[in-house]
């Protein structure tokens, strides 16, 4: 599908995002493992956790919609292999967390997904799994989907594991797979990544220890049955920030976004555009943090990956860039080459469409901006099946002077009302 997005007037409001992704794939794999009556607030709607949610009930669990909430029913005998394969579509955090997930499944499963997830490397959660005793099998060296799991029926073995690259889907994998060991899984991260699999296991009572040392981080779980709980999600950091840039380099722009998981992890992108000379601040509220942006003029700074750890939000970071005065440098973001689309690509892409200039130096991105959005041009781009590529280019486009993107359906991973939240701040 093509969309094709106009330059907006005046921009004012107050929007919300999704229920964060991370924290929705959780909720889903969480209560379908536990015994009982789960209930989960603010569930995301996009298709990725759709993809989770459908799994979980291909494994027998029981999920209905009563009243705005999802409620998640866990077998008390536990879930089963699906006599299916378990579609995981354009989500890498379904298949990764799933693999691990997994352990808690004896039997053999079958995990798909869509073009874009059948060509991304899988190498980093089978090595950690195999040695734990699952049985993995993917396309080729980098263990491309689909991917086979054969869960031993005489169970797994806990391991201590030291995550390469830093990768919260790693960690996650790891941690999940401890549940079905009757020993201490510990995890060690040299940067911390989002905590969300630490915070939300001990929420389900499970017996799980977090120690920061230095920028890094020792996670050591007991494994054990999750509770059964009642969630509630907070909005989506990392949708927020589409929104952040979209005020900062709007001319005439208030935009609050109400509601975000305040994790210190998801929120490096706020003060990277500070630095940027953003108006942009993060306000303390009843239901985690607020955040609040306002027209600013930007300058190159240099951005280290440690600031951003699972680089989701480089791409939209790259927008501004090219708005600004001045040269940006994203060091060490290679990572952008293996998420839903190659990022990196698609950043130079992108910048170039609007008549900035890019180039990637071995994992660095530099970018020299035009000095304001006024001066992008009307622009096409293509964003193969990647939905922040998708929104990255709306905001170009909304904030210059129009343009049209090919594959704008894909926005619906993670976002589907995306282009009517932007709409209503006009
Ligand atoms: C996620 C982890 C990140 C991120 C993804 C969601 C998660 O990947 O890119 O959008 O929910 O664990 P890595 O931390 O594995 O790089």
């Amino acid at each position: 599908m093509n969309v094709a997005i106009a330059p907006t007037s005046a921009l004012r409001g107050v929007v919300t995002t999704p229920g964060d992704k991370s924290i929705s794939h959780r909720t889903l794999m969480l209560s379908a493992l536990a015994d009982g009556e789960s209930v989960i607030h603010g569930l995301s709607n996009g298709e990725d956790v759709r993809a989770t949610r459908a799994i979980m009930s291909a494994l027998g669990a029981h999920i209905d919609d009563r009243g705005g909430v999802v409620v998640v029913r866990g077998p008390r005998e536990g879930l089963h292999p699906s006599t299916t394969s378990l579609d995981c579509g354009n989500s890498g955090t379904t298949i990764r967390l799933l693999a691990g997930f997994l352990a808690s499944v004896p039997g053999t499963h079958i995990l798909v997904g869509d073009e874009s997830l059948s060509s991304r490397p899988m190498d980093r959660i089978a090595e950690p799994l195999r040695e734990m005793g699952l049985s993995l099998r993917g396309q080729g060296d980098r263990y491309t989907p689909p991917l086979t799991v054969e869960v031993p029926s005489a169970g797994i073995r806990s391991i201590e594991y030291s995550v390469p690259v830093p990768s919260a889907q790693v960690k996650s994998a790891v941690l999940f797979a401890g549940l079905a060991t009757q020993e201490t899984t510990v995890v060690r991260e040299s940067l911390r990544t989002r905590a969300n699999t630490e915070e939300m296991l001990h929420d389900a009572g499970v017996d799980v220890l977090c120690e920061d040392i230095g920028k890094g981080r020792v996670v050591r779980l007991h494994g054990s049955r999750p509770r059964a709980h009642e969630w509630w999600v907070p909005g989506d950091p990392s949708q927020a920030a589409f929104f952040a840039v979209l005020a900062a380099l709007h001319p005439d722009a208030d935009v609050t976004v109400a509601g975000l998981y305040p994790g210190p992890e998801r929120l490096g992108f706020v003060a990277v555009l500070q630095r940027m000379g953003a108006h942009i601040e993060l306000v303390p509220s009843a239901h985690g943090v607020n955040l609040v942006a306002r027209s600013s003029d930007l300058q190159g700074v240099v951005v280290s990956s440690e600031e951003i750890p699972s680089v989701d939000e480089v791409p939209i970071l790259a927008v501004a860039a090219a708005a600004a005065g001045g040269d940006t440098r994203f060091v060490d973001v290679g990572e952008l080459r293996i998420k839903e689309s190659d990022r990196l690509q698609g950043s130079v892409d992108l910048v170039t469409a609007l008549g900035a200039t890019a180039e990637i130096d071995g994992d660095d991105l530099i970018i020299h901006g035009v000095g304001t959005a006024k001066l992008f041009r009307s622009f096409s781009y293509r964003a193969a099946l990647d939905h922040r590529m998708v929104m990255s280019a709306a905001v170009a486009a909304a904030v210059g002077q129009g343009g049209t993107i090919e594959g704008a359906e894909t926005v619906s991973s993670s976002f589907p009302d995306f282009f009517d939240v932007v709409a209503s701040l006009r």
